[in-house]
Formats: C-alpha cells, sequence, structure tokens
C-alpha cells in the first residue's frame, strides 16, 4: 500500500505472521529513469517477511525492463537484505493521475495490453527463478474479473489477488467476497493461485474468502492499525488481542524504526498520521494525536505515547 507498507512496517507485519509483503507501488518508468526516490520504494530490509516488489505502468518493455533491474538490482541506490521474492503488477490502483496515464486499474480496460505486460514481465521473472503475479479489482465499473483473470493466468500469472470493488466503488461500499468464486471458477484449470482481497478484518471475513475459492487473503487497511490481526488470522482460536501497553510499546518501536531510516526530522513528521491509526477509536486518543503533531523530536514522541492513559 502506496505510503504504507515501507519497510518497518512490513517487519510488524511479518513479526504478527504475514507469511510475505508486497512493497508499495513503484513506478516502471520512473525506476528505468533511474529515479533515485523510486529506488527507495525498492529497499529491502533485514527482519522482514519476503517482500513482493510491485511495479506499475503502461507500456509491456518498460514493465519487464522496470521488473529486471529490480530482480537482478542492477540500479543506483538498490539495497536488499534478501533478494524479492516476486513481481507484483498493479492493475487495481483507482487514482485519477495513475488511471489517467493508462496505468493501474485502467489496464482492465485494455486485456491485450494488459497480458502482453503480464508475458513480458514473466519471462523475466522466470529467468530469475522468481514467479510474477497480478493485483486486479472485480473490474471498471461492472464486473469483469472472471474473464480479465483467466487472460491474465494464461499470459503467465501465477497468483492474482483480487480486490472485490470496481474501479468506480473505490474503496466504499463493502468488498464482495462472493465475487471471488466466479473469479476462482473461472481459473481454476490454470493453476494460478487466487488472493482474496478487501475488507479482511477478521479470521471470519477471511474464511468467507476462502469458501469462496480463494487460497489466501490480502490484508489492506485493516493492518494499518491493527498487525496483531495477523495473528488473530493465523490462530484464531486463541484471539489474543494487544494490552495498551502492547500497543504503546509498539508505536514506539515503530517510530524508532522509522526514525533510525529517514532521520529524526522527516521519520518523526511521517509517523504522526502513522501511529493515529493505532489508537484510533480508544478513549482520549484524540488528545495524544494532538501531541504526537506537535512532537518534533523522537523523544518528545515517545514521552507523549509513553504517558498516555486511555482513559485520558
Ligand atoms: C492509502 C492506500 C494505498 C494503497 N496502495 C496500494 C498499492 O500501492 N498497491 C496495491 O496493490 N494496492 C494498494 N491499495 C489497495 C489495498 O492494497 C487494498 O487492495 C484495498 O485497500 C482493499 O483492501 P481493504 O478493504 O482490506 O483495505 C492501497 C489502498 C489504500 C487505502
Amino acid at each position: 500500500m502506496a505510503g504504507f507498507t515501507d519497510a518497518a512496517f512490513r517487519r510488524i507485519c511479518g513479526s504478527f505472521g504475514a507469511d510475505y509483503a508486497v512493497s508499495e507501488m513503484i513506478s516502471a518508468a520512473a525506476l528505468t529513469r533511474y529515479d533515485r526516490k523510486t529506488a527507495d520504494l525498492a529497499k529491502i530490509t533485514a527482519g522482514e517477511p519476503p517482500v513482493v516488489l510491485q511495479i506499475f505502468g503502461r507500456e509491456p518493455e518498460t514493465m519487464a525492463r522496470a521488473a529486471d533491474m529490480l530482480l537482478s538490482g542492477d540500479y543506483p541506490g538498490c539495497s536488499y537484505a534478501a533478494p524479492p521474492a516476486g513481481i507484483d503488477i498493479n492493475m487495481g490502483c483507482p487514482m485519477k493521475k495513475i488511471v489517467s496515464n493508462g496505468e493501474g486499474c485502467a489496464l482492465m480496460l485494455h486485456p491485450d495490453r494488459a497480458a502482453a505486460i503480464v508475458s513480458a514481465v514473466r519471462e523475466v521473472c522466470e529467468r530469475h527463478g522468481v514467479p510474477a503475479s497480478v493485483k486486479i479489482r472485480l473490474g471498471w465499473d461492472a464486473e469483469i474479473a472472471p474473464s480479465f483473470a483467466r487472460r491474465m493466468a494464461e499470459a503467465g500469472a501465477e497468483r492474482i489477488t483480487v480486490h472485490c470493488r470496481t474501479r468506480e466503488q473505490m474503496y466504499a461500499p463493502s468488498a464482495d467476497p462472493s465475487a471471488a468464486a466466479r473469479v476462482a471458477e473461472a481459473i481454476r484449470d490454470t493453476g494460478a493461485i487466487l488472493v482474496g482481497n478487501g475488507d479482511v478484518a477478521s479470521p471470519e471475513t477471511a474464511a468467507v474468502y476462502l469458501a469462496n475459492g480463494c487460497r489466501e487473503v490480502a490484508v489492506g487497511r485493516a493492518a494499518l492499525g491493527d498487525p496483531w490481526l495477523f495473528r488473530r488470522l493465523k490462530h484464531p482460536e486463541e484471539d489474543v488481542r494487544p494490552t495498551l501497553e502492547e500497543i504503546k510499546s509498539l508505536v514506539v518501536s515503530f517510530v524508532a524504526d522509522v526514525v533510525r531510516e529517514r532521520g529524526e526530522v522527516r521519520g518523526v513528521r511521517e509517523s504522526r498520521s502513522r501511529a493515529a491509526y493505532f489508537i484510533k477509536g480508544m478513549r482520549g486518543s484524540a488528545a495524544l494525536r494532538d501531541r504526537l503533531n506537535r512532537a518534533v523530536t523522537f523523544d518528545e514522541f515517545a514521552r507523549a505515547v509513553e504517558e498516555w492513559q486511555e482513559k485520558e
């Protein structure tokens, strides 16, 4: 998730049981122009679960070149503690500045182009011995995911994550997991793995996806303030919830990690909104958010969290 699944957050998700993580989306065009900020998005650090790097773009050659650069590590600023576990192709992003370029979910309007991208990226992935996968939605404004997913599987996608909303629906209303069953049926004989996505926030919602033909589920927004969700998904019978002290300690260690990676000023600034997710909905969270927004140094930030009492 752009702006969220950085290395520090991926480490947390892995520590609670995420089997793998997908990077923030990386522009193939910018990477192939050797843009340094773009290269930073592909960094993989020690202690992370396996990391699949996600690329977006519209030109098959550029996408294949970006995949090759990422998998061979042949670009300035490359830094991998472990090699990428695969390449995922974004065909789900609904944002105007992306789709107006023919990228992200706009590719679902052009299945031939989308298939050409998959087959070009797949060829590169095969050479490097890792899988190529795609992330799609149900469609642009109507459901075309079953036939579209089949096309992508035939072009070489080994794993297909379907976000069970259309582009028109953006991020609301509720996702429709029953739509995954139609996609599962359409790709059944291709061998591709179907991953269900959309509103996975509990073992119960995950179970609905699995009952609808998905082999895996992908967690989105629910993890932002509740990475413990991965533990509950792995061990639903235990239903372990974090204590207030665990939440506070996770927020502080997360921010410490971000500060180590980005420096104090930027790290603290960029952590404020992230920390807010962890405390959202708790009593007194508005007062803490206020204090965090005023914190400039890591010590101020950590003190505000440590001194916070839920009943404030
Ligand atoms: C702020 C934000 C950034 C996102 N960035 C990406 C991204 O870079 N790549 C991607 O495949 N999906 C991205 N998504 C979509 C999520 O991965 C997920 O498909 C979507 O939020 C639906 O799942 P959910 O209902 O569990 O959140 C993003 C979503 C949000 C809200």
